[in-house]
């Protein structure tokens, strides 16, 4: 894994803002990874600014991580909508490549629909991933099997709890959700994980610096031959490796760019 540790959340941000930025403009026919979460609206923001500034994103194909079951796309909280609202009503990438599991089917037919599209135009060239205060990765919760593919997954009560910001008062998200696999995610060409605020830092380290085990999900990322992880220094500070991590950077940005 590559650790880029920044001076702060908006350097760390637009870091991965450019990076997709850089995957979109260079790759012919970019498939791209994308993620929710209060994390990324930033990130959204600034490709927004991006494509306002000239990046087409009309030949991209984006595949979403996951889907709450139960919300059609059209609820306000499902992930179709804060896509919608987030990013693609803003940007030209086209409808007919933009998937998302869906919410509003047996789960079991959401996911198999979603592996075969992942089958047909992946694999994912860059994904973006954010990380659960749990080490979840997309809705793959603590327990879930290291060489998954999309599937319905049950959601802790942590995670739900953490996501209840997000809905109406008194409402709670959803129990479970459809989400891709940590097998599924682990075949993107390259992944880029962005973590922010002290929240974060403990999982931050048991996915970066701990055992690889099902019960982090994010440690599976370990295994992941193109990871590189943008931090601020809130959710580095659980780290143990920070030094290495800079003279490591110091180097390899001299070679080659993020
Ligand atoms: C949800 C999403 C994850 C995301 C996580 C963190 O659970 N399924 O993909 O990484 O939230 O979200 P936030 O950025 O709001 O902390």
């Amino acid at each position: 894994m590559r650790v880029i540790l920044c001076d702060c959340a908006g350097e760390a941000t637009a870091r991965v803002v450019d990076r997709i930025a850089r995957t979109v403009s260079e790759t012919p026919e970019p498939v791209l990874g994308l993620a929710t979460g209060g994390t990324m609206e930033p990130v959204y923001a600034g490709l927004i600014e991006a494509h306002r500034a000239g990046l087409s994103f009309s030949a991209a194909t984006s595949f979403n991580l996951d889907e709450y079951v139960g919300l059609p796309p059209e609820h306000p909280q499902s992930y179709h909508s804060y896509m919608a609202r987030h990013f693609f009503d803003h940007v030209d990438l086209p409808e007919a490549r933009r998937f998302l599991p869906r919410g509003d089917v047996d789960p079991g037919q959401s996911a198999a629909a979603f592996e075969v599209a992942l089958q047909r135009h992946g694999p994912v060239d860059l994904q973006l991933l954010g990380l659960g205060h749990n080490g979840h990765i997309g809705f793959n919760e603590p327990g879930s099997s290291l060489g998954s593919l999309t599937r319905e997954k049950t959601l802790t009560r942590r995670t739900r709890e953490a996501n209840a910001r997000f809905f109406g008062e008194g409402e709670m998200p959803p129990r479970s959700a459809v989400t891709m696999g940590i097998g599924s995610i682990m075949r993107a060409r390259a992944i880029v994980v962005l973590a922010l605020g002290q929240g974060k830092a403990a999982a931050v380290a048991a996915a970066v610096e701990g055992p690889v085990t099902a019960f982090c999900p994010g440690s599976a990322l370990q295994f992941h031959p193109d990871t590189t992880v943008y931090l601020d220094p809130a959710a580095a500070s659980d780290l143990r490796l920070t030094e290495h991590y800079r003279e490591a950077e110091a180097i390899s940005s001299a070679r080659a760019p993020d």
